[in-house]
């Protein structure tokens, strides 16, 4: 441990601690423009500087090491006089008119900066030469005459999201931030992450969907979690007069520190879809507003019956959007009470209901945590674009790349990681179990077989031998190899069970992206059947604010009876009987477990809906007007499959 004195505190830091990070434990504020406590320091806006005995210069706090016996200040005229002047001048090279800039009065940490120095005016006349605004991106605006060139979003486009899509060209004041080659940000290889955004300390890059709808202190903050998939990545809604203003990544949350994609970030921004604002039921072909007991009445008129049938004349399908306690409800109503086989989400029979019952069938859960995969020196992502789904995990990968992490991919066509992969395994996916079989003999065999199983590669299965002998090469190599496979390949259980010894041969971490937020939590429930309503009557859909897929909406339309319970208005609506409104995603809370078997709570950010009403609220009026006795005890449940211990 270090020990060293700060305006006269003393302070005990470990070895390689900054002088701003041994500052900030003890409470005292250094103001910073330049760093971001989850990026490599940088040093250069200067404004962090401070004064250590025994050294003439001041120096930049993020970046200079403690020191046993080092005696530091933060605070006294020379420091403030420097940061004046660095301000000053930062104030002078471009436009910083600040009444018409969108994060001026509070959400500004240059003009921040200047009010603490008690600056009222720029001492030199400024010298700005008008610059370009690029509007070209459909999230993001980038206003090249609020940028301090601190290159927070460069560090965290790199180092953060694995992309390097940003850089500067050009040197001093005539820098200029560039996307690729110089082209317009909506044009560049910038995949909408936002993270550039939310690093920045002016108004030079801003959210285009919640500019000028309210600076920090005007909105409210909630922290809850995306559901837009399995990750389930930490975020912050703020939120103005209960209307959604903006999206940003919460830099606590143990599973993505901050970072999120565009489906988490910018998405919810875009909803255009209509909500259903009243319970609906169908009279003379056409639907009509009812009231809630109304509406209750005509689902109780029609379900009653059935429970005694005990058959498959009844279907539920259940959104996997939805949480752990809405689907027990729904689990008990349909499976345990209406007997039905047919109980199932919207997900159909996917790859997660495989690996439960693999787990099942091996009494284990068999895969790896996100937090191992930071530690991974050689990735094999396998049968998903992870840059389209489940997106943050490729965040993870491309940032390892260029601290020597190599990636393998296995897919049937072109995929996002083409760009940044050291092997490219292309391959029809029906032949994906062969590839993965053929890849575990080498690896366990050693250099003069590689050759002899290299020449037996079947040549009716298309595989490029070179590429297949460097992935070979690459995972032999490899101290911490991460195994990440998703999508839904064909004949699922051969496919996992020849992952499965692909990991074991190679020592590697496997980890599965599954489905939907709470595809995990289904499997568990047993919600995981295959999708046929052959011979059903009745379907019960509790779709929640998903959009459903055009697959679900064709075989629904087969089924003469159908109750929808959606926040949305959607072509399922249009041939269903009775429909009843409810929250959407930012209204409601409850629990998800994401695909590694994290549990997490979803908090309602927004006042739901007048008329609209909650989703576990709405299944459990239900059985008590069906006189169906049902348990909250969910956790129990949820653990009896695969006897998984849920992290929380
Ligand atoms: S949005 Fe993401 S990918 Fe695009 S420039 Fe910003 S940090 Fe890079
Ligand atoms: S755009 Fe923002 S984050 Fe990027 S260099 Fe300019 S001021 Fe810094
Ligand atoms: S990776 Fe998934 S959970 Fe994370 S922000 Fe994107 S959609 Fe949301
Ligand atoms: S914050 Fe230290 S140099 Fe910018």
């Amino acid at each position: 441990m270090i020990n060293l004195t700060i305006d006269g505190k003393k302070v005990e830091v470990p070895e390689g601690t900054t002088v701003l990070e041994a500052a900030q434990k003890v409470g005292i504020e250094i103001p910073t423009l330049c760093h971001h406590p989850d990026l490599t320091p940088y040093g250069g806006c200067r404004l962090c500087v401070v004064e250590v005995e025994g050294i003439d210069t001041l120096q930049t706090s993020c970046t200079l090491p403690v020191n046993n016996d080092m005696v530091v200040h933060t605070d006294n005229e020379k420091i403030h006089n420097a940061r004046k002047f660095i301000l000053t001048m930062l104030f002078n090279e471009r436009n910083h008119f600040c009444p018409y800039c969108q994060v001026s009065g509070g959400d500004c940490s240059l003009q921040n900066a200047a009010y603490a120095e008690e600056m009222t005016h720029w001492p030199i006349m400024p010298d700005w030469k008008p610059l370009s605004v690029d509007a070209s991106h459909p999230f993001i605006v980038l206003e090249h005459n609020r940028c301090i060139l601190c290159r927070l979003c460069v560090r965290a486009c790199g180092e953060m999201i694995g992309n390097f899509t940003l850089a500067f060209e050009d040197r001093g004041g005539r820098s200029m931030l560039v996307a690729d080659q110089g082209v317009p940000l909506g044009e560049s290889s910038c995949i909408s992450c936002g993270a550039c955004v939310q690093v920045c300390p002016t108004g030079a890059l801003i959210d285009r969907w919640s500019a000028y709808q309210g600076l920090t202190t005007d909105v409210e903050k909630t922290k809850t979690i995306c559901i837009n998939c399995s990750v389930g990545c930490g975020i912050e809604v703020l939120s103005r007069d209960n209307r959604l203003v903006r999206i940003e990544g919460d830099w606590d949350a143990e599973i993505n520190h901050g970072v999120l994609c565009d489906a988490g970030r910018f998405h919810p921004m875009v909803e255009e879809r209509k909500r259903v604002l009243t319970p609906m039921i169908r009279k003379n072909g056409k639907l009509r507003a009812a009231t809630w007991e109304n509406a209750y009445s005509e689902i109780v008129v029609n379900l009653k019956p059935l429970l005694k049938n005990k058959d498959d004349s009844i279907a539920g399908v259940i959104s996997t959007r939805l949480p752990a306690e809405t689907m027990h409800l729904f689990k008990q109503i349909f499976t345990s009470n209406f007997n039905s086989s047919i109980v199932t989400t919207t997900e159909e029979d996917t790859l997660t209901a495989t690996i439960s019952k693999l787990a099942e069938k091996e009494g284990m859960p068999f895969e790896a945590k996100l937090a191992d995969l930071h530690k991974a020196d050689c990735f094999i992502v396998l049968s998903e674009d992870i840059t389209k789904d489940h997106q943050v995990i490729s965040f993870f990968i491309k940032r390892l790349l260029p601290c020597g992490a190599k990636l393998i991919t296995i897919n049937s066509s072109s995929d996002g990681l083409d760009n940044f992969t050291h092997a490219a395994i292309k391959v029809n996916l029906k032949n994906i179990n062969y590839i993965v079989n053929q890849l575990r003999k080498p690896i366990a065999a050693n250099k003069e077989k590689l050759s002899a199983i290299l020449s037996d590669l079947d040549k009716t299965k298309d595989i490029e031998k070179g590429v297949f002998e460097e992935a070979v090469k690459l995972i032999k190599a490899a101290t911490n190899p991460f195994i990440v496979y998703g999508g839904n390949p064909t004949n699922n259980e051969d496919f996992i069970t020849a992952i499965w010894k692909l990991a074991k041969t190679a020592n590697a971490n496997l980890l599965s992206t599954k489905g939907g937020a709470n595809s995990f939590a289904a499997a568990q429930f047993h919600l995981d059947v295959p999708l046929d309503f052959n011979g059903v009557n009745t379907a019960y859909i509790a779709l929640g604010d998903e959009e459903p897929s055009q697959i679900l909406i064709n075989k629904l339309k087969e089924v003469p009876n159908l109750i929808v319970q959606s926040s949305y208005i959607s072509p399922l609506i249009t041939f269903a009987n009775v429909v009843l409104p409810v929250h959407n995603w930012l209204e409601q809370s409850g629990h998800y477990i994401n695909l590694e078997g994290k549990m997490q709570k979803a908090n309602s950010a927004l006042t739901a809906l007048e008329g609209a009403h909650c989703n576990t609220k709405t299944l459990k009026i239900l059985a008590d007007k069906l006189n169906i006795k049902v348990s909250d005890d969910w956790k129990k449940d949820i653990t009896d499959r695969v006897a998984i211990s849920l992290i929380e």
